[in-house]
C-alpha cells in the first residue's frame, strides 16, 4: 500500500476517488450533487495551489483519500471561477430533483467565508476509506501524512468538523489519531458538529 501527496490520477482512479466518496458519504449534500460534480471538487483539490489530495493506493486501486486546504475560502472561489459551467449544469440537476438543494447548495460556498479566523490553518476537508478496507488503519496512515507535511510556521493547527450524533467511529478515530475536540456548534440546516483541532506539541 502506497500513501501519495497529490499524485496524477488516470481517469479510472479519480473513478474511485469519487467511488469511496459516493460510498463512505452516502446522503450527504455533495454526494447527492452526483458523480459529475463530485469528479469535478475532487480534481478541482488536485488543481489549486493551497489546497490537495492524500491518496492511498493498493495495487491499481485507490483505496483511500483524504482532502485537504490551507485556504478554504479561495479553494471554493477558485472552483467556481475555473468550473463554473459545469458547477452550474451539475447544480441545475440537482435543483430539478430537489429544489431546495439550491438554498443548501449556495450556503456551502458562503460558508467558509463566515468561518473566517484570524490565524491560518489547515482544513482537513474530508477522508474516506473503502468500505472494503476500513480498519485497515489506512485512515490512519493519511493523516500521518498530512501531520507529516504540516508546516507549524506557516499554520496554527489542522482543522476539521465532523457530526456530532450517530458518528461515534468517525468521532473515536479523530480521538485516536490524537485530535481535539475544540468546540461543538450547529449548522443552519440543524446539524449539529463537532469541530476537532490537532498541533504538533
Ligand atoms: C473514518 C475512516 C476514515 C477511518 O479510516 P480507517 O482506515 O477505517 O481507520 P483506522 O483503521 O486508521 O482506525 C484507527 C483507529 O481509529 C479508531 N476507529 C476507527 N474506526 C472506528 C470505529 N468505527 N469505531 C470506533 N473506533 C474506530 C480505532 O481506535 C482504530 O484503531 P484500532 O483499529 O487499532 O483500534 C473510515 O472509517 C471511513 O471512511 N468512514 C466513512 C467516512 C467518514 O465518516 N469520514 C469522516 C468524515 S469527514
Amino acid at each position: 500500500m502506497e500513501i501519495m501527496e497529490n499524485p496524477v490520477l488516470s481517469k479510472k482512479e479519480l473513478d474511485d476517488v469519487v467511488k469511496i466518496h459516493m460510498d463512505t458519504f452516502t446522503g450527504f449534500f455533495l454526494t447527492f450533487l452526483g458523480k459529475g460534480f463530485l469528479r469535478q471538487m475532487y480534481k478541482g483539490f488536485l488543481a489549486h495551489e493551497n489546497s490537495g489530495l492524500i491518496v492511498a493506493k493498493n495495487k491499481n486501486a485507490v483505496v483511500g483519500v483524504l482532502a485537504y486546504s490551507e485556504d478554504l475560502s479561495t479553494f471554493y472561489k477558485y472552483l467556481i471561477k475555473t468550473r463554473l459551467i459545469p458547477f452550474a449544469w451539475y447544480s441545475l440537476g440537482a435543483a430539478i430533483r430537489k429544489p431546495s438543494a439550491m438554498v443548501r447548495l449556495i450556503r456551502a460556498f458562503l460558508k467558509p467565508g463566515e468561518t473566517k479566523r484570524e490565524e491560518k490553518y489547515v482544513e482537513l476537508s474530508s477522508i474516506g476509506v473503502s468500505p472494503e478496507t476500513k480498519g485497515q488503519h489506512i485512515g490512519t496512515k493519511m493523516i500521518d501524512k498530512l501531520k507529516e507535511m504540516f508546516d507549524a510556521d506557516k499554520f496554527a493547527y489542522i482543522n476539521l468538523e465532523t457530526d456530532a450524533v450517530n458518528n461515534e467511529g468517525t468521532n473515536a478515530f479523530y480521538i485516536k489519531n490524537d485530535f481535539m475536540l475544540s468546540r461543538t456548534f450547529e449548522t443552519l440546516e440543524g446539524r449539529k458538529m463537532n469541530e476537532y483541532r490537532w498541533t504538533r506539541r
